[in-house]
Parts: C-alpha cells; structure tokens; sequence
C-alpha cells in the first residue's frame, strides 16, 4: 500500500494577508507541483482567500486550523465548515494540542468537529499527542490510543480511510526538541495497529500518519525514512519558504 506522503505547514496566528500572499508566492513557485508529494498551507483565517489565489494553479492545498461543528448560530470566534470551504479549504486541522492547552478541547469536542469536517468533505488533520509528564509516567501509548479512539468514534471505515492523523508530542512543538525518528516511529505503528481495529487492515494500510514537533530541513530525512510516517506536521519552520521547501523536498533514503 502506497500512501502519498503529504507535508502540511501549519502558520498558527502569523501573518497579516500581506506576509502570508508573500510566503505563499515564494512557495508557489519552489513546491507549487513537487511530484509524489502532497503540500498543504493553513494560514490564519483572514489570510486564507489571498493565500488562495496566491497557490491556485499550484499543487499546494489550503488547509484551515480549527473548525466548529455547528453549520452555523451564535457561536462567537468559531467558524464553520461552509466558510471554510467557500474561502477554498480542503483540509482542516483539528484537535491541534495548543486548542487543548489553552482554547479547553476536549476529545469530544474534537469528535464533534472531525465529524463536521467529513459531512463537509473537508480532509481532517486529527491531532493527538501526550506532554511530556505523560511520556515520563509511561502513559504514552494509553494516551494516544484514548485520543485516536474518542476522536475518530463513530466515523466510519471508509470515513477513516479519509482522515489524516498527526502525531504530536506535546513537548516537541516548538521547543526544539523533536522525537527521535525511533520514538515517533514507534507510536506510529502503534496507531495503525489501533486502525486495523477501528476500521480494516486496507483502511489502516490507506490512512496517512504525519509526525508534528519541531521539525525542520535538519531532521526531516530521517523521519521520513521510517516506514509509518507518512508526512510531517510543520509549525515554526513551515514560515519560513528555505526551510519549507527543503522539507517537502525531503530526500527518500535509497533502496
Ligand atoms: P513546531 O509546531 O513545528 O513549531 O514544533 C508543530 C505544530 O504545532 O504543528
């Protein structure tokens, strides 16, 4: 089973429109068609339209950060699927592990998202990772086994099969300290066993698995030589183009 590695740059809350049409012209023109790979920008919200138009012809998707559940109502700072998809998304991210820290994400709510995102046709970027006291208790692999199976309940196999999940070890975002390709490696494999599961050994075999945590050009080859990683999940150095497209550039290791 071959799975199109897919490398995803999340901005997070930078750039007004005018950074981010410039970012997004650079890469528009360094990995706007990088054959056998899969590139996604999810810019702020307000950035998403001229980020748009800035990669249409290209290869490169526009992804979204958060969704909310609800078509629409008196939920005040939240946006819907509807919008999203108007503004060109086709790829949301959900459940990133800063919406649990600081913005109160429950596994349900993440849920409720996931499964606004299907109905929407929207691809969700599920994200599950533990925080370091976690890892340090041993409580790693129950942890993430939690999160996948209450984020992913009650979708189907065939809705499964259009998921993506991010590994994201809580304290490897944005500390500089990334997993080792072993540790990631590891619970990766763990989440497709899980998958078999949850869904079907071709679903599992299908569903792309991207590993998150300060990566970067420095560290993406050997990541991207373990066979369960399927792609990466990119913050700080998805804003910066060099280091962006070296990173979807990743070199495949030979034989
Ligand atoms: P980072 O962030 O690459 O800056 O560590 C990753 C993420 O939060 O998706």
């Amino acid at each position: 089973m071959t799975r199109t590695p897919l490398l995803a740059g999340n901005w997070k809350m930078h750039g007004t429109r005018q950074e981010a049409v410039a970012l997004a012209q650079k890469l528009a023109e360094t990995i706007g068609r990088v054959p056998g790979r899969e590139v996604v920008v999810a810019p702020p919200f307000t950035a998403l339209e001229c980020v748009g138009r800035a990669i249409a012809g290209t290869q490169i998707r526009l992804g979204a950060q958060n969704v909310h559940w609800e078509p629409k109502g008196a939920y005040t700072g939240e946006i819907a699927t509807a919008m999203l998809s108007e503004a060109g998304c086709t790829y949301v991210i959900i459940g990133h592990s800063e919406r649990r820290q600081h913005f109160g994400e429950t596994d349900e709510t993440v849920n409720r998202r996931l499964h606004a995102a299907l109905a929407a046709e929207l691809v969700p970027i599920v994200c599950v990772g533990e925080t370091l006291a976690e890892r340090d208790a041993d409580a790693t692999a129950a942890v993430i086994e939690r999160q996948v199976a209450s984020g992913l309940a009650g979708a189907s196999s065939a809705q499964i099969a259009r998921c993506v999940i991010a590994y994201e070890p809580v304290w490897a975002i944005g500390t500089g300290v990334t997993a080792t390709p072993g540790q990631a490696q590891e619970v990766h494999h763990a989440i497709r066993r899980q998958l078999v599961g949850l869904a079907s050994d071709t679903t599992a075999g299908r569903v792309r698995i991207l590993y998150g945590g300060s990566v970067k050009a420095a560290n993406i080859d050997a990541l991207m030589a373990e066979p369960d990683i399927d792609g990466a999940l990119v913050g700080g150095a998805s804003l910066d183009a060099a280091e962006f497209t070296r990173i979807v550039r990743y070199e495949e290791k030979e034989g």
